[in-house]
């Protein structure tokens, strides 16, 4: 049976959540921190149905017309606080400029001091430009592995009409 967490199985879902952080090490942060450590930390863990988040569109203006833009998303789960760069764009005849280091640079300031505390990027592989303004910032590739369920925007769509 799958069901929704009960009011009350707060600490159950917070053992869990220790167990993972502490297998999760080996292939994220590569710490060594003791599963008993995790697991005295996460009485601190919140657990709420709520969760604030943001969108942040950033542009460049260029000869008064808008000519790229970093959307960045930042959430706060209350277990942490994440940030995203969901769309980044600069228009073909302005590429090469330094706008989109620009962009970047802005958005890990903005990710700085909304205290986010570890933010993503996706790219493809291939795409060297992207990639290599991430690295300039400091984003670094994890070997994680991205896995994507495309589902159907018409749900979306139809709210927006
Ligand atoms: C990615 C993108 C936003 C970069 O914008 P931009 O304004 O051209 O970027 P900048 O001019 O600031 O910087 C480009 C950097 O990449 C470098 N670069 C360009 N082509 C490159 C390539 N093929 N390989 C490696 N580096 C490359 C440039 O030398 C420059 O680095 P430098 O400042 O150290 O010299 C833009 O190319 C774009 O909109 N692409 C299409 C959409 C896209 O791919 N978005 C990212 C999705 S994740």
């Amino acid at each position: 049976m799958i069901r929704r967490m009960k009011l009350g199985e707060e600490g159950n879902i917070r053992a869990l959540l220790a167990r993972l952080s502490y297998e999760d090490q080996t292939f994220w942060r590569k710490q060594a921190k003791r599963l008993e450590e995790y697991l005295s930390d996460s009485s601190k863990i919140p657990i709420s149905e709520e969760i604030k988040g943001k969108n942040i569109i950033l542009v460049a203006e260029e000869d008064s017309e808008i000519v790229g833009l970093c959307w960045c998303t930042i959430v706060d789960r209350g277990i942490d606080k994440q940030g995203e760069i969901a769309e980044f764009y600069v228009e073909k005849e302005y590429r090469g400029r330094n706008v989109g280091a620009e962009l970047m640079a802005a958005a890990k300031q903005l990710f700085i001091n909304e205290q986010v505390e570890v933010a993503f990027a996706w790219t493809h592989h291939g795409n060297e430009t992207a990639i290599k303004l991430y690295k300039n910032e400091g984003f670094k590739e994890v070997d994680q592995l991205v896995m994507a369920l495309v589902l159907s925007t018409k749900n979306r769509i139809q709210r927006h009409a």
